[in-house]
């Protein structure tokens, strides 16, 4: 079974006028256990906005998520925080700069369950070993840690309650490309060592490449193209994928080297999205009828895709 299904999820963003932002726009995929699936997707195409529904940081406006089998709906917000927990991109950011190590890995600890602290002192000291840290860091404030320490303080905050599911947005984006491989090596050990099953964001396609077995490619809230790693990295189909592989640079594949760019590179307001195929507006290759259809999503060559061509 798998342990996180999201089916047609829509998240929308009401803004003066009247108007909607529609940030996650009927989505669907599902993560298996012990796997990772990457997202990947322009600045604004709504995968902060996926990964905060998840987390019931903001509502869904239609669509069902299960974890493990159980609706969101049927589970208090305790049980879904012992279920799947969150890692940001901004350590410095995220963690409360007046609270000591331990304090901050264990507080989702202190806020769901009745641990005293010396219970709390002992489990943030195994976390620290857990993700390299030194256990005599645990009275330090996080200003007194490297960026890297940083996150790996994000990622035992992360695995306080024992979750099955992590859900890292950009976890390696604000650290140097060394610290990166670093953290990016850690995650792989925990997932092997605790069983975890990841959703990773990056804007990064080679840092998908390395951590995910599944990507989704998503463009304006919609997936263009999810499949496996193999599919979308060695044979992409959607023109999108494509234009991303190319200014990525990652792959040798000649028919990736001279696929054609992106026609306009500003990417559409979600407020306004284009007719027919959101990305027919920049799409090399678009026919006529892309203006007007909009693609269903469907299965080609063993991957989704939502593309007429
Ligand atoms: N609270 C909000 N109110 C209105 N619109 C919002 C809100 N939060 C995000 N948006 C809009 O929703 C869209 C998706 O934003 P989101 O942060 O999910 O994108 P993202 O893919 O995470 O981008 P980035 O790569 O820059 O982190 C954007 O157009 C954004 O401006
Ligand atoms: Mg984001």
């Amino acid at each position: 079974m798998s342990v996180l299904k999201v089916e047609n999820l829509k998240t929308f963003y009401p803004v003066k006028g009247g108007k909607v932002v529609k940030a996650v726009n009927n989505l669907s995929f599902t993560l298996e256990e012990n796997q990772t699936l990457g997202i990947v997707g322009e600045s604004g195409c709504g995968k902060s906005t996926l990964a905060k529904t998840l987390m019931a940081l903001e509502e869904k406006t239609a669509g069902s998520i299960f974890f493990g089998g159980k609706e969101s709906a049927q589970m208090s917000l305790k049980e879904r925080y012992q279920y799947i927990q969150m890692v940001f991109q901004d350590p410095l950011d995220s963690l409360n700069p007046r609270k000591k190590a331990w304090e901050i890995i264990t507080d989702p600890m202190m806020i769901n369950t009745n641990a005293s602290k010396k219970e709390c002192i002992k489990k943030a000291s195994e976390l620290m070993e857990l993700v390299g840290l030194r256990t005599e860091q645990i009275y330090k404030y996080p200003h007194m840690f490297s960026g890297g320490q940083r996150q790996r303080l994000g990622i035992a905050r992360s695995l306080v309650l024992n979750p099955k599911v992590l859900i890292l947005d950009e976890p390696v984006s604000a650290l140097d490309v060394s610290i990166q491989a670093q953290i990016l090596n850690l995650l792989k050990k925990l997932q092997k060592e605790m069983k975890l099953s990841y959703i990773f964001i990056s804007h990064d396609l080679s840092v998908v490449n390395y951590i995910a077995d599944k990507t989704l490619v998503m463009y304006l809230g919609k997936v263009s193209e999810y499949g496996h790693n193999d599919q979308i990295f060695n044979s992409p189909y959607h023109p999108y994928t494509k234009t991303l592989l190319k200014s990525a640079h990652i792959s040798s594949s000649n028919e990736i080297k001279e696929f054609p760019k992106l026609i306009d590179t500003e990417l559409p307001s979600p407020l306004n999205p284009p007719s027919g195929c959101f990305f027919h507006t920049r799409c090399p290759v678009a026919k006529d009828e892309c203006s007007k259809i909009i693609p269903p999503v469907e299965i080609k060559r063993e991957r989704e895709v939502s593309c007429l061509l």
